[in-house]
């Protein structure tokens, strides 16, 4: 293994240092090239970079693999719940039983926000886009939240971001606010807080359950992407926790990214009501001059295919299937995947599904409204998120603070 690489540059030998991972992916440290060279490196959205050691999760991209702290993401799914999952990547190990019991239960005693945070969200127009309105509170919620310990924070935001979405979700549907039944799971919790009815008992169904706490799992961490670097950056120049998390939801909400979840769905929808001519999709797809892309498809690490795609592909033929109804949306998806897959500008490109093209219809089917389905991933990211953000402390980054290569005007005089 190779630890230096050498290069030459109009003449002048140069040595670099090589950074190798666990899995022997390796990077060149140019973190003395300007010093040496006066030059610096050009990578317009940061495909080529490696910005942080981490040891939260890892992707191969060519295999198709996912490891949260080591662990295949098929083998957490079926054995763990997103309380499991949520400690692990927060903490490193899975806990134990009782380790699980004292994080379960230190999160129910934080589940209540202030009184002024409904005041707030009642003072927000109701056409405001979900994602704006929690990324919004999360910020508020600094102002109302007193930590005693670090440890405090991450517990304060598992507890309280599923509130501030299901007031979210009842407020746009006409239903009072709801409290937190401390004798229910985190997920079950969750989906009492989205769908209780005053004066009618809420009955669980677990098959619902079992599978929004699976899509939780799915999104819970995914290494180095657009709204965990957010996090990252603001973490880098020291900005508190809650500030940092409502710029993640805020990065997370834009249609390349998480917001992709909706628009993979009005984009199924929209060809379903326009005949269901897949064919005619397709080809706008692919035609550069047309904006349209395929929206659930693509990812800039995911080279052959998306575990987690698969897994939520098959979460959300089980669910429609117990469930018993007929989702169009799912049989016209399987189709147009399908079919995508067997044209060679996506073979060539190797654009897969990725897990927003199916995890809308899980959603979907549970009674999740569409602008509201990136709210969710934001929930399931949330360990994640904060995982990095506690990564960066630890480890003790440098703040991150790019370079760029200045294309304006030349000095020049006012006149
Ligand atoms: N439909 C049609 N063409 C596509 C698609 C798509 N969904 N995705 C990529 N391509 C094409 C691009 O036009 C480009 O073609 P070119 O080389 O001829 O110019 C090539 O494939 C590479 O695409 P890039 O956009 O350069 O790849 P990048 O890694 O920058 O982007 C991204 C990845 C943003 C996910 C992209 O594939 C995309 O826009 N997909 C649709 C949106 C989406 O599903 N986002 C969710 C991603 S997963 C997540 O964030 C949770």
């Amino acid at each position: 293994m190779c630890s230096i690489v050498h290069f030459d540059i109009n003449g002048c030998h140069y040595k670099l240092p090589v950074v190798y991972g666990t899995f022997y992916e390796k990077a060149i440290n140019i973190s003395k090239l300007r010093e040496n060279t006066g030059l610096i490196t050009f990578d317009p959205g940061l495909k080529n970079t490696g910005i942080a050691k981490s040891s939260i999760s890892f992707i191969d991209g060519e295999k198709g693999e996912l490891l949260y702290r080591g662990y295949p993401i098929e083998q957490i799914i079926n054995k763990c719940s997103f309380m499991e999952t949520s400690y692990l990547i927060l903490n490193g190990e899975l806990p134990n039983t009782a380790q699980l019991k004292s994080f379960s239960e230190k999160i129910k005693k934080f589940n209540h926000i202030n009184q002024e945070i409904y005041q707030i969200l009642d003072k927000i127009p109701d056409n405001y886009h979900p994602m704006g309105i929690l990324s919004s509170l999360t910020y508020i919620l600094t102002a109302f939240t007193n930590c005693q310990q670090e440890e405090d924070m991450y517990l304060h935001l598992l507890a309280k971001l599923p509130i501030l979405a299901a007031l979210t979700y009842r407020k746009k549907v006409g239903l009072p606010p709801s409290y937190a039944d401390h004798n229910l799971d985190y997920t079950s919790n969750l989906l009492k807080m989205f769908f209780s009815i005053p004066n009618k008992s809420y009955q669980q169904n677990p098959i619902i359950t079992d599978a929004l706490d699976k899509l939780l799992i799915l999104h819970a961490d995914h290494e180095q992407n657009c709204s965990t670097t957010t996090v990252r950056l603001l973490g880098s120049a020291h900005s508190g926790l809650f500030s940092s998390i409502s710029a993640g939801i805020s990065a997370l909400w834009g249609r390349l990214h998480g917001g992709a979840n909706q628009a993979v769905i009005e984009m199924l929808e929209t060809i379903l009501n326009s005949g269901g001519n897949i064919k005619k999709w397709v080809e706008k797809a692919k035609n550069k001059k047309d904006p349209f892309r395929l929206m659930g498809f693509g990812h800039r690490i995911y080279k052959n295919f998306d575990p987690r795609a698969e897994i939520a592909k098959e979460v959300a033929e089980n669910l429609i299937k117990k469930l018993e109804i007929f989702d169009p949306i799912l049989e016209l998806a399987k189709t147009l995947e399908q079919k995508a897959l067997q044209d060679s500008y996506f073979v060539e490109k190797k654009l897969y599904p990725n897990i927003d093209f199916y995890s809308g219809i899980i959603y979907q089917a549970i009674g999740i409204p569409k602008d509201m389905f990136t709210v969710m991933f934001a929930l399931g990211r949330l360990p994640g998120w904060m995982a990095h953000w506690k990564e960066i402390k630890f480890n003790r980054d440098p703040i991150g603070r790019p370079r760029q290569i200045y294309i304006g005007y030349k000095k020049r005089n006012i006149i």
